[in-house]
């Protein structure tokens, strides 16, 4: 992993100089998550020095701990020391209270006036988060004092559920680990810890009545390489949390106002616990804890009666370790393949007189069957089951909460039946996805393409449901599912800084959110994560750039930046650009086949090269139009991507690629005039496991008038072999010339997935990035 700025570098660039001696820092309120309401008044400003005391309310723990944290977050930030006391009167101190009448008990006001600073909260928790806001408003300078101007800030979150999620199933992590976790989170405002604990690949959690669970279930005997490679690294890997570990980091979350809410992950992602205790599974096994990355058609068996058994044992462990109101049961992908083979799952959907439907298969209602038992125990015990939403499948378990995570369709589905829900779709909220382009400079991860600015602008609230539904919406998550996240330190790579933008998301109201004004915020949040040690990402300070096909003129304009304006130099020639290098500082319009790279050069050192082909044919930056749909989800900048100058790498998600689904790629180039042409190519991108084929053919048609089409060349394509590879495949076709002014280009998707294939019988993606006309 490339490292940007080293840590002296940036504290700089940012103007937070390390020195020695006395000097006044102001501090700054623009902080991370943005408060609802900032207004600097007139009453001066306060200076923290030496004298200043952090006084708290009465006689009560969680204040003076509350009272603790500011003084060690101060400490880090400026080296001095602040004393903590019992008391009630603020005057020239840091007063810290209770009493603020609010809505929500997160809330919180901030005041500073010459006479000293007051943080009231709604409760213990709103003013843990005035502290977090002043500890955000110092800035990090050692043997510094900060000097805060007079200002009134009043805040509360809007959602009352802000988690990210902590996948300790693939890859283990330590339980320090697991508190720097937390701390992260508190740096950001978080309050829901939501712990995987168990999957195919390793069960992470001491259960007292099933000891094998953790002798045998925490341990693969190897990890396959890479993407499920084929091949395997030869190695042991283990590792679990003592309850008495798990009860440690429960209450290390609580002191900060974290509920931790533990996912036992339930009927499918079970293989690690057949291993232990292969009698839970239809066929008996026996089973290996998993090796290898996806999901396992290895599941609890829903006939056996001691299956039931497991579930309420498990969980009446679980309930005692973990306080929280909330218990994850999973409920995602469980392939029914097993149940609809086995003589007990048959059986059981027989007694219960389970009959599919047009909605459902009998053993999707199985599924229910099984979470609705554990809703049931868990409901008797006081608790209630988050689940993902395939638990709407087979119909809802009657007061589960539904985190949606395949886009959005589970959860508005779920608050139309006046279902809570929790937001974490996959295509704003896997942190485990790349967060760059540039994945070949990347550690390896899932796939993906998911930067900051699409995590900053996601909007949880879903339009199409009624203000009434909409209250079913109580919050936002983030995933980071492991299987790529070896280490710690790239667990923190992947969440920072998309963390600084989920806040946002999660505690910042919507009229209030900016993209480039949290930009203008970031550099000082990311002050703090190299405070801290931190390993974040640092694509932030790369240049950006947004090519636009501009068919007004025929040629491709593009338009440079970077976070703090750094200057940005480029070249054309395809070498390196240097301080000679001209600078782009206004649109800068390309009319011929080109390499551009651009480096943002800073006295701390330079960015990463931004690097971009551009490559000119006769039907770049020309209008085109598309006689069939492109797929909405993956649509981007729509069919102007095919005539862009711009190709695509081997991950279809960067934007480069559009795609068609279940119609063709049907689409008129105007040349916008009669033009000479002998050859049209297309590249696709493939990757059979996500259901992304190839073409199955390839037309090309002309005319003069737009109207009337006349065929010049045709082929078909065969349907995809199990060992055709993945990647991109070029299709060309060539012809006598001909003149011609509109080009009609037709590429049929595949319509019916081969039969070798999961997918099989279903409509597969069709993925393009550029039609190339010569
Ligand atoms: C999930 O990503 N399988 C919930
Ligand atoms: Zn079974």
């Amino acid at each position: 992993m490339k490292t940007l700025f080293k840590l002296a570098g940036l504290l700089a660039m940012t103007g937070a100089l390390i020195s020695c001696g006395d000097n006044k820092e102001m501090a700054d309120y623009q902080i991370i998550p943005l408060p609802q309401e900032v207004v600097t008044t007139s009453n001066g400003e306060f200076v923290l020095d030496n004298g200043t005391k952090i006084i708290y309310l009465g006689d009560n723990e969680m204040m003076q701990r509350n009272a603790q944290f500011l003084a060690g977050y101060l400490k880090k930030a400026t080296g001095a020391d602040y004393t903590t006391e019992a008391g009630t009167d603020g005057k020239g101190n840091i007063l810290l209270s209770l009493g603020l009448t609010a809505e929500t008990p997160e809330a919180y006001q901030l005041d500073v006036t010459s006479d000293g600073v007051s943080i009231t909260g709604a409760s213990e928790a709103g003013v843990f988060y005035g502290i977090q806001t002043l500890r955000k408003s110092v800035s990090p300078v050692i043997n510094s004092t900060p000097v805060l101007a007079a200002v009134q800030i009043k805040d509360y979150p809007r959602f009352g559920y802000r988690g990210v999620h902590f996948d300790v199933s693939r890859h283990f992590f330590t339980v320090d680990e697991a508190k720097s976790y937390i701390d992260m989170m508190v740096l950001h405002n978080m309050n829901r810890l939501h712990w995987h604990l168990t999957d195919d690949q390793g069960w992470r959690l001491e259960i007292k009545k099933y000891p094998l669970l953790t002798e045998i279930g925490a341990n693969r005997k190897e990890t396959v390489i890479g993407r499920n490679s084929g091949e395997y690294d030869g190695k042991p890997y283990g590792g679990f949390y003592t309850q008495e570990q798990a009860r440690e980091i429960v209450a290390y979350a609580a002191e900060r106002y974290i509920t931790v809410i533990p996912e036992i992950d339930l009927p499918g992602h079970m293989q690690a616990a057949l291993a232990a205790y292969p009698h839970l599974g239809c066929t008996g096994g026996p089973y290996e804890v998993w090796t290898q990355w996806g999901v396992s058609d290895n599941v609890l068996c829903a006939g056996n009666d001691s299956v039931l058994t497991f579930i309420d044992d498990v969980f009446s462990e679980v309930m005692d370790i973990f306080p929280s109101r909330y218990i994850h049961v999973g409920g995602d992908e469980c392939p029914k393949a097993k149940w609809g083979t086995c003589p007990k799952c048959q059986a059981r959907i027989k007694t219960l007189g389970l009959k599919a439907d047009a909605k459902h298969s009998k053993e999707e209602y199985l599924q229910s069957f099984i979470i609705n038992h554990a809703e049931k125990f868990l409901n008797e015990h006081g608790r209630r089951i988050i689940g993902w939403d395939e638990i709407l499948e087979g119909g809802l378990a009657p007061n589960a909460t539904v985190m949606s995570w395949r886009g959005e369709g589970g959860g508005i589905e779920a608050a139309k039946q006046k279902h809570d829900v929790i937001m974490t779709p996959n295509t704003y909220l896997y942190f485990d996805y790349y967060q760059t382009k540039d994945t070949e400079n990347e550690p390896l991860a899932i796939g993906g393409y998911l930067p900051i600015e699409r995590v900053y602008n996601y909007e949880p609230m879903p339009a199409s449901l009624t203000p009434e539904e909409q209250k079913y919406i109580i919050g936002v998550q983030a995933n980071h599912w492991s299987e790529y996240i070896p280490t710690y330190s790239q667990l923190q790579y992947m969440a920072l800084p998309r963390w600084a933008a989920l806040s946002e998301v999660q505690w910042t109201n919507p009229d209030k959110k900016n993209y480039k004004d949290f930009l203008s915020r970031l550099p000082r949040l990311i002050n703090l994560y190299a405070l801290e040690g931190y390993n974040y990402a640092t694509h932030v300070f790369d240049v950006k750039a947004d090519f636009v096909a501009n068919s007004a003129d025929g040629t491709v304009d593009v338009v440079m930046g970077t976070i703090d304006n750094a200057p940005i130099h480029y070249t054309l020639d395809g070498t390196e650009p240097t301080t000679t290098s001209p600078v782009a500082d206004s649109i800068l319009v390309i009319k011929e086949s080109c390499t551009l790279n651009a480096l943002a050069l800073r006295p701390t050192g330079n960015s990463r090269m931004l690097t971009e082909k551009i490559a000119f044919s006769k039907s770049t930056s020309k209008p085109t139009k598309a006689n069939q749909p492109v797929n909405k989800q993956y649509q981007y900048n729509g069919v102007t991507t095919l005539t862009d100058g711009l190709k695509g790498n081997g991950n279809y998600k960067t934007g480069r690629w559009i795609a068609f689904y279940r119609n063709d790629m049907d689409v008129t180039i105007d040349l916008q005039q009669s033009t000479r042409i002998s050859s049209v190519a297309f590249t696709t991108c493939v990757e059979k496991g996500d259901w992304v084929f190839d073409a199955r053919g390839f037309t090309v048609e002309v005319s003069d008038d737009g109207n009337n089409f006349t065929e010049v060349a045709s082929e078909e394509y065969p349907a995809m072999k199990e060992s055709d590879r993945n990647g991109l495949y070029e299709h060309k076709l060539t012809f006598t010339p001909v003149q011609a002014r509109y080009v009609r280009v037709l590429v049929p998707s595949e319509k019916s997935i081969p039969q070798w294939h999961g997918g099989r019988g279903n409509s597969g993606f069709l993925f393009v990035d550029e039609v190339t006309i010569e």
